[in-house]
């Protein structure tokens, strides 16, 4: 029995950072973002009735901590399906590595609808999503496609609904990757948030600046949802540095395109800038910006712009890969 599924990494506009539950994977604070249509990671599950242990074979080196954490989450998959089993599975993924361009999002959403059909589970959305994130909180987001809520809750609430269909709003992510091993994970990272002396203040902001930005995307407003994302980025990032011990991800390189980005705004382009816990750095613009922007754009940035959710078939999933129709170029 096999299952294999496809799923896109996310931005977040309004982030997760924190959780109430760490077991359970419950959020401080409801999040919101879009899937990113160019990127994608694959996972094909098989199950291996003779095997004593899962495993897992990717193009990029697991490490022990990582084989761990896949196991453990496939035993939440087994208990979920009441199987005993293991699984064989195999990855394939576009993201760039060690990037931090949300590959655990991806890769957890798509292996927990592989893994559900590999065990012959109805694999309805919502219970991918719940399962996902248990494997990687904002792993929930990238499961429904489209622009994503994910709203605190209990087990069985939390987990991330399509509000906005990806022709929402006409809004493209620049990805430019930016490589650094990361010495502290984000999992980790999180943990330490209630070190933050503003820690309250912060889910306050959150609370407000979400739903002025759902009320910006139903009136359309795509100039106002970018603003909010990059104050959102801003905050976040101070909300690391206040932590104990402070995590900071950026390099000079990632400051230098924050920077450019706000230069190019007082030029008159309509671009803002997003981060995660990581290096790399989004340039946040519509559509119609494009073509102003292209000259400025770093030759490995890539243009995505909100996509799908979990595609489970082979084929259609490879085709979700294509270049875009209005001439974005793959
Ligand atoms: C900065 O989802 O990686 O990207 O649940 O521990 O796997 P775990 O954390 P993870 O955290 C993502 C944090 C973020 C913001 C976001 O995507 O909302």
């Amino acid at each position: 029995m096999k299952g294999s599924a496809l799923a896109h990494p996310n931005i977040a506009l309004i982030k997760y950072w924190g959780r109430r539950d760490e077991t359970l994977r419950l959020p401080l604070n409801a999040s919101f973002s879009f899937t990113l249509d160019r990127l994608y990671t694959r996972c094909e599950a098989t199950v291996s009735p003779w095997a004593k242990q899962d495993r897992t074979r990717s193009d990029v080196r697991l490490l022990a901590a990582e084989r761990l954490r896949v196991t453990r989450f496939l035993d939440q998959v087994r208990a979920e399906a009441k199987r005993a089993e293991r699984l064989s599975v195999v990855v394939e993924s576009n993201v760039p590595k060690s990037t931090g361009i949300a590959s655990s999002a991806s890769f957890f959403a798509a292996l927990s609808a592989a893994a559900l059909r590999a065990y012959q589970v109805p694999d309805g959305e919502r219970r991918t999503a719940i399962l996902a994130r248990l494997g990687s909180g904002s792993a929930t987001r990238s499961v429904p496609g489209g622009f994503v809520l994910w709203p605190t809750g209990d087990h069985l609430t939390s987990y991330g609904r399509t509000l906005f269909p990806p022709t929402a709003l006409p809004l493209l992510d620049a990805c430019i990757p930016i490589r650094k091993a990361k010495r502290v994970s984000s999992s980790r990272g999180q943990r330490e948030v209630f070190t933050s002396f503003f820690i309250q203040a912060r889910l306050r902001n959150a609370r407000r600046r979400l739903s002025l930005m759902l009320a910006a995307c139903e009136r359309g407003d795509a100039f106002g949802v970018l603003q909010l994302a990059e104050e959102e980025a801003l905050e976040f990032m101070a909300l690391m540095l206040s932590q104990t011990p402070p995590l900071f991800y950026a390099t000079r390189r990632t400051l230098l395109l924050l920077i450019k980005a706000q230069q190019l705004r007082r030029r008159g382009l309509a671009v803002f800038f997003s981060v995660d816990a990581g290096p790399s750095v989004h340039w946040l613009t519509v559509r119609s910006q494009l073509g102003r922007l292209r000259p400025h754009l770093p030759k490995e940035a890539i243009i995505c712009r909100p996509g799908g959710g979990v595609t489970r078939e082979r084929g259609a999933a490879a085709s979700s890969m294509g270049s875009h129709p209005d001439g974005i170029p793959p």
